[in-house]
């Protein structure tokens, strides 16, 4: 008997009310707009309001999936939630989802793969239905970048109210410029559903990869058990609690790695880049996107960019692209799309998917 497949059912998004664009940070730290749009693509970016954590806005963009796909939140038996920003240390964001929809007791679980959380939340996803561990999964991706961000109260006053940083705030944010402009909060989720039989939609398939001898060129060095205690003022002071990012080996890795895995995801199932009716790729920047479009010889029309509005949302940049692309008739029923992604770890991976 064949195994039941993981078929998409519905998806929805949630985006910060407060809308950020390039001029607003360059009140705060030395950058301006041609700067960030040249070498990123981003316009704006969305923050959320002091107190939202990534499991509010996980919740909000899971009412509004499971709305898409016409389940009722009692119907799901499994939420899978990727984050690399937890309301809390532990307990993860899965259960804090769990309870905010209202839902009894099941199987809530959290995955730290940062910008491939997704990716990976799809693997799981098609594991668990194709199992029969679960038939109704939701999954969830969910950030909240600005509880990373090293500004004082007075910087965030500034940034929202308008005003004028001290020197000595300008030149403490300006030490993070290369990092700051590029992310936005966001959170994006997709329902999947058990079907039998012969039909050919669904998760097709997943290639995935974790390479720990990348680990250095992203990462938060404190706040961890690594330290003892795990976070300490001195370490506040030092900016040891925001992420130190080699941007340029970021970007080379993504430019070879995400082509060169949709290509093969896609060749695993007996298709071409040809068969492809839609690639959604994190989006982290613009340069890289198209980069990575070019050395799979895709036309424009069959790539939904995003990151001009929302900046990189990490494992919410998935779902918000595809949900956009769908909203737009860029993806509908019997579609091939691929999702791609690369991130901090390193993790990297593409899944396919029949709509
Ligand atoms: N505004 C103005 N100038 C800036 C800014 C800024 N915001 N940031 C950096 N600069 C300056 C630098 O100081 C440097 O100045 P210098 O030449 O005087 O030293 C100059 O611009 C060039 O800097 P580069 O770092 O070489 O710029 P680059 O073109 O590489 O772009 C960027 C930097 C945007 C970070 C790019 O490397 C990138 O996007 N990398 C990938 C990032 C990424 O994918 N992150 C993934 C996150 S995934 C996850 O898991 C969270």
């Amino acid at each position: 008997m064949s195994r039941p497949r993981a078929v998409f059912a519905g998806s929805g998004t949630a985006v910060p009310p407060i809308c950020v664009d390039n001029h607003r940070l360059a009140r705060i730290l030395d950058t301006n707009d041609q700067w960030i749009q040249e070498r990123s693509g981003i316009v704006t970016r969305h923050y959320v309001e002091k107190g939202t954590g990534s499991a509010d806005l996980g919740a909000e963009a899971a009412r509004a999936a499971l709305e898409d796909a016409g389940i009722e939140p009692g119907e799901v038996d499994y939420l899978v939630c990727a984050t690399m920003t937890p309301d809390h240390y532990f307990p993860g964001t899965g259960p804090l989802i769990q309870e905010r929809l209202g839902i009894d007791a099941l199987p809530a679980l959290d995955i730290r793969q940062q910008c491939a959380g997704f990716a990976y939340g799809l693997q799981l996803v098609d594991s668990l239905i194709g199992s029969g561990a679960a038939r109704t999964v939701l999954l969830v991706g969910t950030d909240v970048h600005t509880s990373l961000m090293p500004f004082t109260d007075h910087t965030w006053q500034v940034l929202l109210d308008g005003g004028e940083v001290t020197e000595e705030e300008y030149e403490w944010n300006s030490q993070f410029r290369h990092l700051v402009v590029l992310f936005g909060d966001g959170a994006g989720a997709m329902v999947f559903r058990a079907e039998e039989g012969d039909g050919e939609r669904g998760i097709l398939g997943c290639r995935l990869y974790s390479d720990g001898n990348h680990k250095d060129i992203l990462y938060v060095p404190g706040g961890g058990s690594a330290s003892r205690p795990f976070i300490t003022e001195r370490m506040v002071q030092e900016a040891g609690t925001v992420p130190v990012m080699d941007g340029r080996q970021v970007f080379k890795l993504a430019v070879q790695r995400m082509p060169e895995v949709t290509a093969q995801v896609l060749s695993e199932h007996g298709y071409g880049v040809e068969d492809l009716d839609l690639l959604i790729m994190h989006q982290a920047n613009l340069r890289i996107n198209e980069a990575a479009r070019k050395v799979l010889d895709l036309p424009e029309e069959r790539v939904h960019n995003n990151i001009q509005k929302y900046g990189n949302t990490t494992s919410a940049t998935l779902p918000l692209a595809f949900h956009e692309a769908r909203q737009e008739g860029k993806a509908k029923d019997g579609s091939l799309v691929a999702l791609t992604a690369l991130g901090a770890g390193l993790n990297w991976g593409a899944v396919l998917l029949r709509l």
